[in-house]
């Protein structure tokens, strides 16, 4: 799960989508394209909301995507359109960009919808981010 600061969208993306799978069968795990809150807890707004459904994600830390999250992972779902071609632009090969998906892409296929960034706005952007993201988790989850 992948956004530009890793401290809104993609720590509820992570904690959402871990909700919903095995872990003992499917790792989950989130990064941002960039460097500022390495290291740093989710950002209160996110922490509130995912608390408010049940949703811990208190103990991840901040940590930038880098081209070996390629080797890593198998797919690799970004935000936003801007986060999208921040992360291919490490991408080496086909099969590297083949694994870069528009997370919002599952629930309205081949519409091009972003997760809007939630940093500058009031608490309501977040719970608006928060059901998109469970939406996209429920299909995402299903197909794992
Ligand atoms: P996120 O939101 O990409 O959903 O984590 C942001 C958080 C911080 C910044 C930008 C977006 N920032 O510029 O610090």
């Amino acid at each position: 799960m992948v956004c530009l600061g890793n401290i809104c969208r993609s720590p509820l993306a992570e904690g959402i989508l871990k909700s919903k799978v095995n872990p003992e069968e499917v790792f989950v795990d989130s990064a941002g394209t960039g460097h500022w809150h390495i290291g740093n807890p989710p950002d209160e707004r996110s922490i509130a909301v995912g608390r408010k459904y049940n949703i811990d994600i208190t103990d991840q830390l901040g940590r930038q995507f880098s081209a070996k999250d390629f080797d890593d992972f198998d797919l690799i779902y970004v935000m936003d359109n801007s986060n999208k071609s921040d992360v291919l632009e490490l991408a080496e090969n086909e099969e590297q960009r083949a694994k870069v998906k528009l997370i919002l892409d599952e629930v309205f296929p081949g519409e091009n919808v972003d997760v809007p960034d939630p940093y500058m706005g009031g608490t309501m952007g977040f719970e608006k981010v928060y059901r998109m993201l469970d939406e996209a988790c429920k299909l995402i989850a299903a197909k794992l």
